[in-house]
C-alpha cells in the first residue's frame, strides 16, 4: 500500500467543513424538484490516494510549503477527501479524480475497486497535472444539465488563476480552493523577490497588482531631504482579503475563508469557497458560510 502523509489537527477541520457541505448539496439536489435533474459531479483535482498516514513527508523542492502539512497532530490513517466524497450516504452521480502522481493515482484506483466496486463506473481517475485536466474537463461537460463541487486541495501554489477562471465561467461549480498562506515567505521584506516567484505569485494571483496590495512606497522628509522607503503588508488578513478579491473578480459569491493554523498556532492555509451560478449562489454562500463559520 503507498502511503501519503500529510496534516494534522487543521487537515481534520478543513475535512469535516468539506463532507458537511458535500451532505448538504446532496441533500439540495436530490430534495429540490428543480434541481433533481442535474448532473452533480465532485471533483477532487489534488485527490491523493484517499487515505492518508503520519509515515512520508512529501517534498517538492519549492520550498513551499510542504513541510507544514506534517504536522505533531497526525496520528495513524485517516479518510481523505476522496474517501469522504465517495462515503457520502448520497454519493454524487460522477466522480472525477486528478492525482499527479502515479502510484498514488494507482492505489487511489485501488482504493475504490475495493471499497466502492459499485461507484467505480461513475469514477474517472487522471494520473496527470490538476491545470490541465481541469481545463479541459470544463469546457467537455454541458453545463446546462450538469453541476459540480470542486475541491482544490493542493500543497502549495500549484493552482493557476487561469484554472479559476474556467472553473468560475462554467457558471455551474462551487468551489472550495485551499489557498497557501505560506506566499507570505515569498514577500521579502525588502521587496527583493526572485524573479522565477514574482511570475509564481503573478499566476497564483492572475494578477500584477499583488506588488502594489503588498507594498507601498512611502515618502519621508528629513534634514536631508525626501527619503523613500518600502513598507510591507503581508498579514493574514491582507493575503486573504485578497485572494478573496481576486475569487470575486470571477465568482459569483465568495465566502469569508477559514484560516487554517498548524498546533504551533501559524497559519497555513485560508480555506476559500466561492460560488460560480448567480441563481444557485446566495444559497450555497449561505450553507458554506454557516459550515466555515462553526
Ligand atoms: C494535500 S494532498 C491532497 C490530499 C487529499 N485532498 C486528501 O484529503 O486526501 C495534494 C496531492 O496533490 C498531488 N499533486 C501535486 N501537484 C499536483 C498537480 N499539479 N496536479 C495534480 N495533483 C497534484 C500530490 O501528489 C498530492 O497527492
Amino acid at each position: 500500500m503507498i502511503e501519503h502523509a500529510f496534516g494534522g489537527d487543521w487537515t481534520e477541520v478543513k475535512l469535516a467543513r468539506l463532507a458537511k457541505y458535500l451532505a448538504a448539496y446532496r441533500t439540495i439536489f436530490t430534495g429540490n424538484e428543480r434541481a433533481r435533474h442535474f448532473t452533480t459531479w465532485y471533483v477532487d483535482a489534488f485527490a491523493g490516494t484517499g487515505s492518508r498516514s503520519s509515515v512520508e513527508v512529501p517534498t517538492s523542492g519549492l520550498g513551499l510549503p510542504e513541510e507544514i502539512y506534517q504536522d505533531a497532530d497526525t496520528k495513524g490513517y485517516r479518510d481523505g477527501s476522496a474517501r469522504i466524497a465517495l462515503g457520502l450516504q448520497s454519493p454524487f452521480d460522477k466522480y472525477l479524480f486528478i492525482e499527479k502522481l502515479r502510484g498514488r493515482a494507482g492505489e487511489l484506483k485501488a482504493v475504490i475497486e475495493r471499497d466502492f466496486p459499485s461507484l467505480l463506473p461513475r469514477c474517472d481517475i487522471r494520473n496527470d497535472d490538476a491545470n490541465t485536466v481541469l481545463c479541459t474537463w470544463c469546457n467537455e461537460r454541458n453545463w446546462k444539465k450538469e453541476r459540480a463541487v470542486v475541491f482544490l486541495d493542493p500543497y502549495g501554489m500549484q493552482v493557476e488563476w487561469g484554472t479559476i477562471q474556467a472553473l468560475a465561467a462554467t457558471k455551474a461549480i462551487d468551489l472550495w480552493y485551499l489557498f497557501p498562506l505560506g506566499v507570505a515567505r515569498l514577500l521579502k521584506r525588502d521587496g527583493n523577490i526572485d524573479e522565477a516567484w514574482q511570475n509564481r505569485l503573478d499566476q497564483l494571483f492572475g494578477t500584477a497588482e499583488w506588488r502594489s496590495r503588498f507594498y507601498q512606497t512611502r515618502t519621508t522628509r528629513d534634514l536631508f531631504g525626501d527619503r523613500e522607503e518600502l513598507e510591507r503588508n503581508a498579514t493574514v488578513e491582507n493575503i486573504q482579503g485578497f485572494i478573496q478579491e481576486r475569487l470575486a473578480s470571477s465568482f459569483a459569491k465568495v465566502a469569508n475563508g477559514l484560516v487554517l493554523r498548524n498546533s504551533k498556532s501559524s497559519p497555513l492555509y485560508s480555506l476559500c469557497f466561492a460560488a460560480a451560478n448567480e441563481r444557485g449562489a446566495t444559497t450555497a454562500l449561505k450553507i458554506a458560510q454557516s459550515i466555515l463559520d462553526d
